[in-house]
């Protein structure tokens, strides 16, 4: 039984002292961890703080990107070394806006991956086809590529602690969302290159998020379904109310 992980993606949402407060609000009501994991990846810029606030409580936090590098000449990059240094638990790696906007490459994921591991960081790794590809029928194909490039190298343990996120790219942010059905279908095809690259055990261990406009609304039938085992959040992750409901119906999953 693979214990279910919700994680917000506020994107570039939120001042400083919104992001404290929506912490402040939360972090009492947080499911236990033997529950659900419960994540808020947030701006770079807040992590030190919400980090800060979030001790000792169930809630983890996690950045939205990072470089592979631990230093160097690389401006406005934040590297894994200082994500661990304060304390950031998971990491976003390969996010569709940021393969689209910051031609983020699946070599580029994979060297991240790597790097997440030696500073103990959890990568939750997107992947997602766009609506051509969908409509052409090649889902699986595009999804299972981007599943085995990011894996590359990593040992059979990682890749079991590695979270992959199948977010469809037509369904973010669009209010769109697939069926729960189309998106286990896609999931367990996830599953199955994982077992190729990386042996059975790791892939009935490693966790499969959905997401693209997931909701306290749709959550719980995505989540009854086999091979979801949690959902990646932007828009709804942005209110209290809304987020808990979602760590909610992880929490009883
Ligand atoms: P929405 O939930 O706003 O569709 O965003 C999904 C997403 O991109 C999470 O990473």
């Amino acid at each position: 039984m693979r214990k279910p992980i919700i994680a917000g993606n506020w994107k570039m949402y939120k001042t400083l002292s919104e992001a404290i407060e929506f912490v402040e609000a939360v972090k009492s009501s947080v499911p236990a961890t033997d529950k659900v994991d419960s994540v808020i990846c947030a701006p770079a810029l807040f992590l030190p703080s919400l980090v800060g606030k979030a001790e000792g409580t169930d809630l983890a936090i996690g950045a939205q990107t990072m470089h592979y590098e631990n230093e160097g000449a690389f401006t406005g990059e934040v590297s894994p070394t200082q994500l661990e240094d304060i304390k950031v638990q998971y990491v976003i790696l390969g996010h569709s806006e940021r393969r689209q906007y910051d031609n983020e490459t699946d070599e580029g994921v994979n060297k991240k991956a790597h790097a997440a591991f030696t500073h103990n960081l959890t990568p939750i790794i997107c992947v997602g086809e766009t609506l051509e590809e969908r409509e052409a029928s090649n889902t699986v194909v595009k999804v299972s590529s981007q599943v085995g490039a990011a894996l590359k190298g990593l040992t059979p343990e990682q890749v079991a602690k590695t979270v992959i996120a199948y977010e469809p790219i037509w369904a973010i942010g669009t209010g769109k969302t697939a069926t729960a059905q189309d998106a286990n279908e896609v999931c367990a095809a996830i599953r199955k290159t994982v077992a190729e690259v990386a042996g059975e055990v790791a892939a009935e261990m490693i966790r499969i998020q959905y997401g693209g406009s997931v909701k306290p609304e749709n959550v719980v039938e995505l989540l009854s379904m086999e091979h979801i085992d949690g959902a990646l959040v932007g828009g709804a992750s942005l209110k209290p109310d809304s987020f808990l409901k979602l760590l909610e119906a992880g929490a009883n999953a």
